[in-house]
């Protein structure tokens, strides 16, 4: 059997983080050596579903991988970002039980369904806001006017962000998050750059946090200063570190996810038109497909805590393992054609949520949202078309993400 080489073209192109088309890497990964230690990266990637989906609820692979963060960085460096370290090693995603559990019980009071549903109607005046300013007949990117905009209005009017500081504060998240998903060579200059947002997010925070606690709003960042649980609440720590983390797991994730599955929409004219035929039939339908075709985040890393065997391969204690759920989502072993997007595929078990006890938190509402987005578009723009199929993808390795959606609009309804 042929072996995967790491000076392959798209070998080296994925770990030097500049891979465009990363599934037939995949695809090879999962048939020739689906546990395979990446030597430059040192660390293992897991790319069968089976394996994923079992891995994923495997205690003995732990979430607390702060300090791979650290190791990556060089000494006066690590030095200089500590603030940041310590404010990452409180990310929820990152802890172990019984840390996350106490964390998790804590955010779901904050995080009810009935506070999820609560927001529909709003995601529906925004959705139909954004739409309505789109001039028919003018070529825009989607992604800027419509997909980017609605889950970060929404995440921002949760966590109470004054409008005039949304950008800002968008801007300064993106900085971190680049920081949080960057595997290779450009970490220590992300480094830099979020050590520098974090402290305007946490100066923010802090005003807001002090409105909070002095007169209380219907908002999830009020939920989550006075939640309680076990007679227990999140420190000023961990409180910024919760909103930050929420707002860098269900914005841009969110956005991907609306961006991928228009795009796949617009590529693939018959499902779009099944889809226009009864979208109430077909919606939810799409979103899965959407999220599944193309998952929003691509990888889920985990930290072992013994030696750990795994289709035959041994895992040291230590070692860093990246369940790849991209590659997971297109195993044809789980899904009959898996390069083909079909709106109608049932089942549908993708992983593109996660699985076991880090299973996303905003799954209910970065659904509600995505649904809200196919309908209104399907309804009002159902003309809408691809201006160019050169289609461009940010060059991080943790998440799928479009550059830009250039499409143009038939007249709209
Ligand atoms: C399409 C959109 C989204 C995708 C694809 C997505 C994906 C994921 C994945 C894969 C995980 C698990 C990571 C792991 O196991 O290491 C996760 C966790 C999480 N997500 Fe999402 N997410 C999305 C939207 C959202 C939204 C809208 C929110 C909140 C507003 C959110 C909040 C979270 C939180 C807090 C966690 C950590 C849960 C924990 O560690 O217990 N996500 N997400």
């Amino acid at each position: 059997m042929a072996t995967l080489l790491t000076e392959e073209p798209d070998y080296r192109a994925f770990w030097e983080e500049r891979l465009q088309n990363p599934y037939p890497l995949f695809a090879r990964m999962r048939s020739e050596d689906p546990v395979h230690w990446c030597a430059p990266m040192k660390l293992w990637l897991v790319t069968r579903h089976d394996l994923c989906f079992t891995g994923l609820k495997d205690e003995r692979f732990s979430s607390n991988r702060s300090d791979m963060y650290v190791q990556a960085l060089p000494p006066d460096l690590k030095a200089k970002v500590q603030p940041l370290l310590d404010h990452i090693s409180k990310w929820i995603q990152l802890t172990d039980e019984p840390d996350h559990l106490r964390l998790r019980k804590l955010v779901n009071l904050a995080f009810t369904p009935r506070m999820i549903n609560q927001l529909r109607p709003r995601i529906e005046q925004l959705v139909d806001q954004l739409l309505t300013d789109l001039r028919p007949g003018e070529p825009c990117d989607i992604i800027k006017r419509f997909c980017q905009p609605l889950p970060a209005t929404v995440i921002c009017e949760m966590l109470g962000i004054p409008l005039a500081e949304r950008d800002r504060f968008r801007e300064l998240i993106e900085g971190i998050m680049h920081f949080s998903t960057a595997g290779g060579p450009n970490l220590k200059h992300h480094a830099e750059n979020a050590h520098a947002a974090l402290r305007e997010v946490i100066t923010l925070f802090e005003r807001l946090v002090a409105e909070r606690r002095q007169e209380p709003r219907d908002d999830l960042l009020s939920a989550l200063v006075s939640a309680e649980a076990d007679g227990e609440r999140l420190s000023n720590e961990e409180l910024y570190a919760m909103c930050v983390f929420v707002f860098l797991a269900g914005h841009e994730t969110t956005t991907n996810g609306i961006a991928s599955g228009l795009m796949a929409l617009l590529q693939h004219p018959d499902q779009f038109s099944k889809l226009k035929a009864n979208v109430d039939a077909h919606v939810r339908g799409t979103v899965e497909e959407a999220l599944r075709f193309e998952s929003p985040v691509t990888r889920a890393v985990r930290k072992a805590t013994e030696r750990i065997e795994l289709a035959g391969k041994v895992i040291e204690s230590g070692q860093l393992v990246v369940f790849l759920l991209g590659a997971a989502d297109r195993d044809p072993a789980l899904f009959p054609v898996p390069d083909t997007f079909d709106i109608t595929r049932t089942p549908n078990k993708h992983l593109a949520f996660g699985y076991g006890s880090h299973f996303c938190l905003g799954a209910v509402l970065a659904r509600m949202e995505m649904e809200i987005a196919f309908r209104a578009i399907v309804r009002r723009l159902p003309n809408l078309r691809l201006v160019t199929d050169q289609l461009d993808w940010k060059p991080t390795m943790g998440i799928r993400a479009l550059v830009k959606l250039p499409v143009v609009l038939g007249e709209s309804l």
